[in-house]
């Protein structure tokens, strides 16, 4: 790979991917490694001279509390450093000036001015007061603060309870912010980034989705070279996409995986054999492990329980076909890699600096330890791009839109949606009654936005639940189930609100499920937010 990079070193922050992300908004490719790097090692990353420029993330702590501190190399390479909040206060203090504790924390929204007219801020104010001065619309989130300027420096940005809110060495072109630019509420936060890495550092703006796939196809080719290939394909969106760039790569040489559970939503399994197998032309092998499923999960209600129970299965059925696969048949090599979607906030959360005391927040991972399990060694082609990205990717490879930017849904699949016991009968209610809530969602649209619904939710689905209530049909009474409708609006799935979806659309749907799926008479309405409330109900 031959791109500009950017070094982003985590301290800690939780908003530390968020400058990420706002770097490779601007196309340009960055990486976040932890903080307690040696300087040895930063020499050795910049040593092929693609380094344009480094960020210091903010931390969850303040500099008295936790001796973490930028690697000396950084203030000695010779690019552009900007540091953030924490970043900022260190920068100072290792660069001989001042930073004093405070009992008091500016938190939230604060106006700041721009002083000084440094590179970085020149021109971008999000309004003037009526002496001329430039006003910043940021949001602040600290306790200490930097006291004394380092020799070199000068004001750039300040606030009545701050006073040095942002400094800048233009010689050494070396910058704090005490703000986070990476918050979508610092009004110019993009714009501040973009003006750091494209013009202060210089780097060029040549990360891109649609011309990343020849990159990672050459990449892909290089590693397996005419090695055989296994991919786990579940339907999601990693999954999926890593599936359409291996093939992309190696074609015939890939084979994919789909292990059906029975607790798919309708028609998935044959929309992934529709598009893998049918538009695409992979090798899919579909491995129906329904009745299995089913058997197994016969009488179990406890939640974690039937998580261990499908996880495993899981990990049996796939581990059974690859055995399969590894051996060298006539006419194939077997297969020697298997492929994962390890996207890269995997990546970046597993490899988290060793003082770092930030609460890892953790998804719900795809198993781990198969491919030493299977002997295979791992491919994983999307380990450097983040989920906005691989969708992008996904997109330029062709994949459908729909499947793209669907909503998350869960390994162990209605297996979690149906309270208690599951049983087929629940799971074919439960299918129906969840396509047609999705199915309103897709097709009703906020004025306001001009979106469909679904894509201001950021998960959406029924649950079944086991209890039978009385209703009245035509002119006969009626004694079937209940589903609950859930749809929630999140940005980290760590919390979320239930969706203020329009009753309009709400008696839609409960009026179209009651009508049209026989054994359901009663749908409702799940308003509890997370926490207390989780978004799935086991
Ligand atoms: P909760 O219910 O914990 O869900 O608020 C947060 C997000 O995680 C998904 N989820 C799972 N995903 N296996 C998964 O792959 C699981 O066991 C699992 N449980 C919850 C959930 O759909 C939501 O997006």
């Amino acid at each position: 790979m031959q791109h500009d990079k950017i070094l982003i070193l985590d301290f800690g922050s939780q908003v530390t991917q968020l400058i990420a992300r706002r770097v490779r908004e601007a196309h340009v490719y960055c990486e976040v490694h932890p903080c307690d790097v040696s300087s040895d090692w930063v020499r050795a990353y910049a040593a092929d001279g693609r380094l344009k420029g480094i960020i210091l993330s903010g931390s969850h702590a303040s500099v008295y509390e936790v001796d973490d501190r930028a690697p000396e190399a950084v203030f000695e390479l010779g690019v552009p450093v900007l540091g953030i909040c924490y970043g900022m206060q260190t920068m100072a203090q290792q660069l001989g000036g001042q930073v004093e504790g405070s009992p008091t924390r500016e938190f939230g929204y604060a106006e700041v001015r721009a002083r000084g007219h440094t590179a970085l801020l020149k021109d971008i104010a999000d309004f003037h007061t009526p002496q001329g001065h430039g006003m910043l619309k940021v949001w602040m989130s600290h306790g200490d603060k930097v006291v004394a300027l380092p020799p070199g420096f000068t004001v750039m940005a300040s606030t009545d309870a701050c006073p040095i809110a942002g400094m800048a060495d233009e010689a050494r072109r070396f910058y704090g912010v005490q703000f986070h630019p990476e918050v979508t509420h610092t009004v110019q936060g993009r714009a501040i980034l973009e003006r750091f890495v494209l013009e202060i550092c210089g780097a060029k703006p040549d990360w891109i989705m649609r011309d990343h796939i020849e990159e990672a196809v050459q990449a892909i080719r290089a590693q397996v070279g005419d090695e055989g290939v296994l991919l786990g394909l579940s339907g999601g969106v990693d999954s999926s996409v890593a599936a359409a760039l291996i093939h992309r790569a190696i074609g015939e040489q890939l084979t994919c995986v789909f292990v059906d559970h029975g607790l798919l939503r309708l028609n998935e399994g044959e929309q992934v054999m529709d598009m893998f197998a049918g538009k695409l032309h992979a090798k899919v092998i579909r491995v129906d492990a329904s009745d299995l499923f089913l058997r197994e999960l016969a009488g179990v209600t406890d939640p974690e329980q039937k998580r261990k129970i499908i996880g495993r299965l899981f990990v049996d059925v796939f581990k059974a076909e690859a055995e399969k696969l590894k051996a060298a048949r006539p006419g194939s090599k077997g297969v020697q890699w298997l492929a994962q979607g390890t996207i890269y906030p995997d990546v970046i959360e597993s490899g988290g600096a060793k003082s770092k005391k930030a609460v890892t927040i953790k998804s719900h991972h795809n198993v781990g330890g198969l491919p030493e399990q299977l002997g295979l060694k791992l491919l994983e082609p999307l380990r450097d791009l983040f989920k906005d990205e691989v969708r992008e990717l996904g997109v330029a490879l062709g994949l459908p839109h729909d499947m793209v930017y669907r909503h998350p849904f869960p390994g162990p699949g209605l297996g979690v949606r149906i309270l208690g016991e599951v049983k087929k009968e629940y799971a074919d209610l439960l299918r129906r009654a969840d396509a047609i809530f999705i199915e309103e969602l897709r097709s009703t649209i906020e004025p306001n936005s001009g979106k469909p619904w679904y894509d201001l939710v950021s998960q959406a689905f029924a649950v079944f639940l086991p209890v039978k209530s009385v209703g009245v049909m035509g002119d006969g009474r009626t004694y079937d189930y209940v589903v609950a409708l859930r749809a929630v609006q999140t940005s980290d799935f760590m919390t979320a609100d239930w969706a203020e979806l329009p009753y309009s659309l709400l008696k839609r749907v409960s009026g179209r499920i009651i009508n049209e799926v026989r054994g359901i008479n009663r749908v409702t309405y799940d308003i509890s937010s997370k926490p207390p409330a989780t978004i799935e109900w086991e």
